[in-house]
């Protein structure tokens, strides 16, 4: 079984029912100078760094997925794309902006983020920004339902995922296991499975890491429209994080 292995036009379509790209373009940018630099940790099928290269940034993206580096690649744009672990990842450059949403950095493990959180503020330019959108404790909590099926639709096609969830309490992991049923427009069906697991981290603890890792947060909100975090915990939460003396390492 693997993890996010299956064609990422079909992911494409799945995405575009959860997200507002023109919303997060204006986020982003709202951090970035003038043809600044980018790094997107976990860039999957690209689709955030393509919009940002249109808005004239200079673009990296990092993403395990051989077949979402791929789609991304042949998806066209200026963009640099490393096919690796985020937690291997390594570079020379720094960045404005550094960003890893849509529960990305919860694929990693506890250590693993320890150490990617530390390089992350080394790769910061002075003034530069890390974004992290994370799925936190009670995100997992609120969604957790045992079995899931749902639909996406685009232009005839029908991808139909069915989902299991489990969580272990005891080491705070959230698996997914999904199978995804695509029925094309001439009717041809593929079928495809999606693995992962998940740490269920809280966000006082991804505070504590930021913070071990030498990173402040300076904002927090509860969507990329920049609205105040639920006072009910629940939804999203994005921090927004910078080098504790305002430099890199
Ligand atoms: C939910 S998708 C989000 C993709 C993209 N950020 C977006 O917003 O559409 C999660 C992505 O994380 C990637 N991923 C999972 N573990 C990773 C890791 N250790 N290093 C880099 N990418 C990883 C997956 O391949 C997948 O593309």
């Amino acid at each position: 079984m693997t993890g996010f292995e299956f064609p990422g036009e079909y992911y494409e379509i799945i995405r575009k029912d959860f997200r507002n790209l023109e919303v997060e373009s204006s986020f982003f940018s709202s951090y970035l100078p003038a043809a600044g630099r980018v790094l997107d940790l976990g860039c999957g099928t690209g689709t955030n760094l393509r919009a940002l290269s249109d808005l004239g940034y200079a673009c990296t993206g990092v993403d395990q997925s051989e077949q979402f580096i791929d789609f991304a690649m042949k998806a066209g744009g200026d963009i640099e794309y490393v096919h690796c672990s985020a937690a291997d990842y390594e570079t020379q450059e720094q960045f404005d902006l550094i960003y890893a949403v849509f529960v990305t950095l919860n694929y990693l493990k506890r250590d693993e983020l320890g150490r990617l959180l530390a390089k992350v503020r080394g790769w910061l330019r002075p003034g530069g920004r890390f974004v992290v959108d994370i799925g936190h404790m009670l995100n997992f909590a609120d969604s957790y339902q045992p079995y899931i099926v749902a639909h996406h639709r685009h232009e005839g096609i029908l991808i139909t995922r069915l989902i299991r969830h489990a969580v272990n309490a005891h080491t705070a992991n959230w698996r997914h296991e999904e199978t995804i049923l695509v029925r094309e427009a001439d009717g041809r069906v593929s079928m495809y499975d999606n693995f992962f697991d998940q740490m269920a981290l809280t966000a006082p603890e991804l505070r504590q890491l930021l913070k071990e890792a030498g990173l402040t947060v300076t904002e927090e909100y509860g969507s990329f429209r920049k609205e105040i975090p639920s006072p009910r915990g629940k939804g999203h939460l994005i921090f927004i994080a910078e080098s504790v003396d305002g430099t890199s390492s």
